[in-house]
């Protein structure tokens, strides 16, 4: 079993805390040629486009290759361009020299330059607007750019990896993304197919999982059953690896398969109604509280199963105080300890707005 300490550490699904080199291609023919494909072009230095869908993995693919390229040793740069403001992206990307605009009271150097010698990757390429493509294009045409404000050009030194999920083809024909663009940064390009398509993949990716979260969560979680396998292979994961990380790391928690089912279909979920008022009016909050307590209920106690009843334990999973979940308990109608009846009316999810606990 975990040790106290252990429990303490919430389930954080964050993948910039995974060691880069953490991708498990398994042993499908698609990931088997990604993987061949990449031990061929992670030493060129030539740009690499990664394709696919949310969560096939294109980040953690992009870490593998920088770890596997001669720039392995220098930055590993990453610009995520949907989450810089249009406005700032250029000076993000190029720097930018003193007093080249309003609030510029120093220079800066931009990501190129802090990836010299390393990887840069330019996530959710696709993103991008005009203006900036056209530059882009021209650094990685010319292997120059410039900060702005500056006037002396700089050299380019780092190794390009662009991703993205769109259909870049379609971007191109209905004018969202530059055709030539699309050409430079796409010398090599590895398509990361959907997990609905290597479904023999998952059993050997459910181990690869189950052990890194075993280790991490310092849990000692069993390997899955054949028919929860069997229905995890029928599945068709939207969120592909994304999702089934998650599914893994909630199993290592709770320790119980339940957690596979407990918001699928395979299972009957039972229907939420709610009820007009006398007064015919149909008051939101009301109702979302009613939904939060029933959720709240069957989170707490599939959690306090999960871990025997300890409440201290269950508290420190769910990150609430300690007196926070005695309150919880008692107003969902748990019992107070395993094998006790259940308590009374609450259980039935009261509608009041009665106060909160810490
Ligand atoms: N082959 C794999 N082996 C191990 N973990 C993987 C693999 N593929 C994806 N993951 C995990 O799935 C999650 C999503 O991966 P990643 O962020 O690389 O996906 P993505 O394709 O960039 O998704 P998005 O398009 O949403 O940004 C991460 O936590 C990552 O660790
Ligand atoms: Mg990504």
């Amino acid at each position: 079993m975990a040790s106290s300490a252990a429990l303490k550490v919430a389930p954080s699904l964050n993948s910039a805390e995974l060691p880069p080199e953490h991708i498990y291609f398994g042993p499908s023919e698609m990931m088997q040629a990604v993987r061949q494909k990449i031990e061929r072009a992670a030493g060129l230095n030539v740009p690499i486009l990664i394709l696919g869908e949310s969560g096939t993995g294109k980040e953690v693919l992009a870490h593998f290759i920088h770890s596997r390229s001669p720039w392995r040793n220098g930055p590993f740069v990453k610009v995520n361009c949907p989450a810089i403001p249009g406005t700032l992206i250029e000076s993000e990307l190029f720097g930018y020299e003193e007093g080249a605009f309003t609030g510029a009271v120093a220079a800066k150097p931009g990501r190129m330059e802090q990836a010299n010698g390393g990887t840069l990757f330019m996530d959710e390429i696709a993103e991008l607007d005009a203006s900036l493509q056209a530059k882009l294009l021209h650094v990685l045409q010319d292997g120059h750019f410039m900060r702005i404000g500056d006037h002396e050009e700089r050299r380019m030194d780092a190794r390009v990896i662009c991703a993205t999920n769109r259909q870049l083809h379609r971007e191109i024909e209905t004018g969202g993304f530059r055709a030539d663009l699309f050409y430079r940064i796409n010398v090599i390009t590895i398509t990361l197919p959907a997990l609905r398509d290597r479904r023999e993949d998952i059993p050997y990716l459910v181990e690869y999982l189950r052990e890194q979260f075993n280790r991490r969560f310092q849990r000692d979680a069993a390997p899955l059953s054949k028919e929860t396998l069997h229905l995890l292979q029928r599945r068709d994961w939207p969120g592909n690896v994304r999702e089934l990380e998650n599914c893994m790391a909630r199993y290592v928690v709770l320790g119980s398969e339940d957690s596979f089912y407990a918001e699928r279909t395979e299972r009957p979920v039972p229907h939420f109604t709610y009820e007009l008022t006398p007064d015919g009016n149909i008051p939101l909050k009301r109702i979302a509280q009613q939904v939060t307590r029933r959720m709240e209920h069957d989170v707490i106690l599939k959690v306090l199963q999960a871990n025997h009843w300890n409440r201290r334990k269950t508290a420190a999973i769910l990150k609430i105080s300690y007196r926070a979940l005695l309150y919880k308990v008692r107003q969902a109608g748990l019992p107070a300890k395993r094998g006790q009846p259940k308590v009374g009316a609450e259980a039935k999810f009261p509608a009041d707005s009665s106060a909160e606990a810490d």
